[in-house]
């Protein structure tokens, strides 16, 4: 992949979570705290609830968990991880994360609650991490690396930054290990990528950096019961997201959400968490 593909990925992310219709979809949806694909107890639950889930099971996996770990959260969004890493455990978080809007309220949020001291937000790419070699002891990230349009140079970065014997935590929307191929277009257009990963993609990336397999998750069910809830609360609030966001942001909004749940019908995406160790 070309440097102005990779930047073309990150400039047309960039620009899309900056502009004003998506921040206020997302800050609706989720309430300013979490973006990303909830783990549902049940088909109707509440977006927010689910989506902390997420978190709570992350951060149980990694277990030992203090104030001693050093944790960077890539492409951290309104950083409700980091907040939550912080005050459950004391972690040290960096927040890195493309979005300058979404990086200021996320320092506001610190802020308020009380973590700031905890949590730095930093504006920049997770395919040029600005931090030294061996600086943490956790990469965590969460439904943000669909976004690059160079994956194995974001898996370099972790190694690179990560410490020997530290752990990378993902979740990401992917494609299915024998998905046919072009099937996924209309999902792939909407969000300007080429290609999204796959379990196999990330075990055989992974293992040739030498890590170490901890846990893979398959979960594809939560992401059709989460892009369906998102698509059942923005039906339901429909004039007030268009107020916000616009009538075009919201109807194509409902188109993309509904070819996310018709490729998890169809057994093409894949989805879950990915937990693997650096050797140590
Ligand atoms: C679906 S949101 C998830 C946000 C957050 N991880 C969460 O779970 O709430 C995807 C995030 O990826 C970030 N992002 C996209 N491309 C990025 C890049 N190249 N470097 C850093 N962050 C990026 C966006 O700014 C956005 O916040």
């Amino acid at each position: 992949m070309t440097r102005s593909t990779r930047s073309q990925a990150v400039e047309i992310a960039e620009e899309y979570y900056d502009s004003t219709e998506a921040d206020a979809f997302y800050l609706n949806v989720w309430g300013g705290e979490d973006i990303h694909i909830g783990l549902y107890d049940a088909p109707g639950e509440d977006i927010a609830t689910a989506s902390r889930r997420t978190v709570e099971t992350m951060a149980r996996q990694l277990g030992d968990l203090t104030a001693e770990t050093r944790v960077i959260d890539l492409g951290s969004g309104y950083g409700g991880a980091a907040r939550y890493l912080a005050a459950t455990f004391g972690c040290h978080v960096d927040c890195l994360n493309l979005s300058r809007t979404q990086n200021e309220l996320n320092r506001k949020n610190n802020g308020e609650a009380g973590v700031t001291a905890l949590i730095d937000v930093i504006h920049g790419s997770y395919e040029d991490i600005p931090a030294p070699d061996a600086s943490y002891d956790v990469a965590w990230s969460q439904d943000a690396i669909l976004h690059s349009g160079d994956r194995p140079r974001v898996l370099d970065e972790i190694n690179r930054v990560l410490k020997p014997g530290g752990q990378v935590i993902f979740t990401d929307p992917m494609q299915a290990d024998d998905c046919p191929d072009g099937v996924l277009q209309p999902i792939l257009d909407r969000i300007h990528l080429e290609t999204l990963a796959s379990f196999g993609f990330y075990r055989s990336e992974l293992s040739a950096r030498g890590f170490k397999e901890v846990a893979v998750s398959p979960m594809l069910d939560h992401l059709r019961t989460h892009y369906t809830r998102v698509g059942e609360d923005l039906q339901s609030r429909y004039d007030d997201i268009v107020d916000l966001s616009g009538k075009e942001y919201v109807d194509n909004m409902l188109r993309g959400l509904q070819h996310w749940v018709n490729g998890a019908d169809k057994g093409h995406l894949a989805w879950g968490i990915v937990q693997f160790q650096k050797a140590a």
